[in-house]
């Protein structure tokens, strides 16, 4: 069938542009007659460089060169910021709408009507569980919920002020030396035995992380409790005998967060999960290096930094100042900008409807005042128009997680909590697909000719 006719016995239940994204094959077909040509005007060749589904294979321009002995023309793409390294079904964002959505389905749905775990289901296996399926699934997460005791040991190990991030990065790491079986990265039940592992120990791993900092006894997981209601019950239950009840808002905010944060195709942290899975080494130590490209303060960081902002802001009056400071280049307003979305983040949209639900139950926080006159002040002004800059899903979480009662070192380990599923459907998307290899850039080498030690 060609691919108008697949379109168009398709148009009456899908959306066109995804539905050709989705079915287009790269290689060019009959049908597929797009090409760029490209004039070397070193040696006046001509190519044609195929394009399919927006872009041209890097491969290709490989072909120009001016002598065979040549590598052939290279592109240079500092950031990777116009270049797409995996053809992927997970995640569509488009970036000047505002739209986000998992596996097809829009994030605004998914938050309103679905439970964190069905979305880690459906990012990892493509659809939302069937109700067996699903109770099967949160029962195999729940089983593996439990860490070896010998992980308390060396979580003991680190200093009373480390960074739980810092905790967090090491000990999914370490977890790749409990399970050597995890390397056989090629068999099916192995890959589904390790997501269950990963989704299941990393809010036990968070909330021991978080114990630590305060002296106080690890809390067990509890399996009667739902994804949030458990991580909060392991962060918050006191000592000793204590009946503890999460609030039911607040496990719901929570729940929509991990939601909010459970994947976003191609960022710095997937793209570490990629490529460090490219290598084929296990999922423990891929994700550890996953949760490090998140810590940064330009990536799940900027929660954090939103937070420490607002508080050296301190009144609505100093706002002013904090701007001409930000248009000065002196600072960067932490929770605004986005590589991609140069539209109002979706997910910072959500987050900002939920929070009158989650102060109505612990009271405003006292920051909010100060970012609501931020983002006005903000959205008014040239400079932040001009460069499109909007809130992104950070602006108002860390207002959420503070709420909650986080200190602001544990909102980069929510986000990791959450964005673990996004990870590990990103890590078996590559490892099955074809195409994709060992990560190996190539570079442009700007040191010294060849040169030689001085023999004196
Ligand atoms: N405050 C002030 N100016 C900014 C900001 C900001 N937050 N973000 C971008 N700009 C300016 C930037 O200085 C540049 O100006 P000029 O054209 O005059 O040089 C212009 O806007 C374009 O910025 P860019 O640095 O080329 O944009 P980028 O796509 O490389 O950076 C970003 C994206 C998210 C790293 C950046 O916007 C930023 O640093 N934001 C603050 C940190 C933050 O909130 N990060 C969370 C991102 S969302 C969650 C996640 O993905 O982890």
């Amino acid at each position: 069938m060609i691919a108008k006719e697949i379109f168009q016995s398709s148009l009456a239940v899908r959306d066109p542009i995804s539905f050709i994204r989705e079915n287009r094959p790269f290689e060019t077909s009959s049908v597929l007659t797009d090409s760029l040509s490209v004039k070397d005007n070193r040696t006046g060749k001509q190519y044609e460089i195929p394009i399919a589904e927006d872009a041209i294979r890097a491969a290709e321009l490989r072909k120009i060169k001016v002598s065979d002995s040549e590598l052939g023309v290279l592109s240079y793409d500092p950031s990777l910021a116009n270049t797409a390294s995996c053809r992927s079904k997970i995640t569509f964002i488009d970036g000047d709408a505002g739209i986000l959505r998992y596996r097809g389905y829009p994030i605004e749905e998914i938050a309103e009507k679905k439970e964190y775990l069905e979305v880690a289901y459906l990012l990892i296996n493509g659809e939302f569980p069937s109700k067996g399926e699903y109770e099967t699934w949160s029962k195999n997460i729940t089983y593996h919920t439990n860490v070896h005791e010998n992980v308390k040991k060396f979580m003991d190990g680190f200093h009373y002020d480390a960074h739980p991030m810092g905790m967090l990065v090491s000990s999914v790491a370490a977890l790749s030396t409990f399970y050597p079986d995890a390397k056989q990265i090629f068999q099916e039940q192995s890959r589904q035995l390790q997501i269950y592992r990963l989704v299941g120990k990393i809010p036990t791993l968070a909330a021991f992380a978080y114990r630590h900092s305060q002296g106080m006894p690890y809390n067990y997981p509890r399996n009667d409790l739902s994804y949030s209601e458990n991580f909060l019950s392991m962060m918050f239950r006191p000592p000793g005998y204590s009946p503890y009840h999460p609030d039911p808002v607040l496990a719901k905010a929570l729940n929509v967060l991990f939601i909010l944060h459970a994947d976003h195709e191609q960022n710095c942290s997937s793209t570490a999960m990629r490529v460090v899975g490219s290598s084929h080494v296990d999922p423990f130590s891929a994700a550890a290096a996953a949760i490090a490209g998140l810590y940064g303060p330009l990536h799940g960081g900027a929660n954090e930094e939103v937070v420490r902002m607002l508080e050296e802001i301190g009144s609505k009056e100093k706002v002013p100042e904090i701007i001409r400071q930000v248009k000065e280049g002196k600072r960067l307003l932490f929770g605004f900008g986005h590589r991609i979305y140069k539209n109002y983040d979706p997910r910072a949209q959500i987050i900002k409807k939920m929070a009158d639900n989650v102060f109505g139950v612990t009271g405003k926080n006292s920051l909010l005042e100060i970012a609501l006159e931020l983002e006005k002040t903000a959205l008014s002004d040239d400079y932040f128009i001009k460069r499109k800059l909007y809130p992104n899903v950070d602006f108002y979480s860390g207002l959420i997680y503070q709420a909650i009662g986080l200190p602001v070192e544990m909102f980069p380990v929510v986000f990791a909590i959450a964005r673990m599923s996004g990870w590990l459907a990103q890590w078996q998307e590559m490892l099955l697909d074809s195409e994709q290899k060992i990560a190996r850039p190539r570079q442009i080498y700007t040191g010294y000719a060849e040169r030689h030690i001085d023999s004196k």
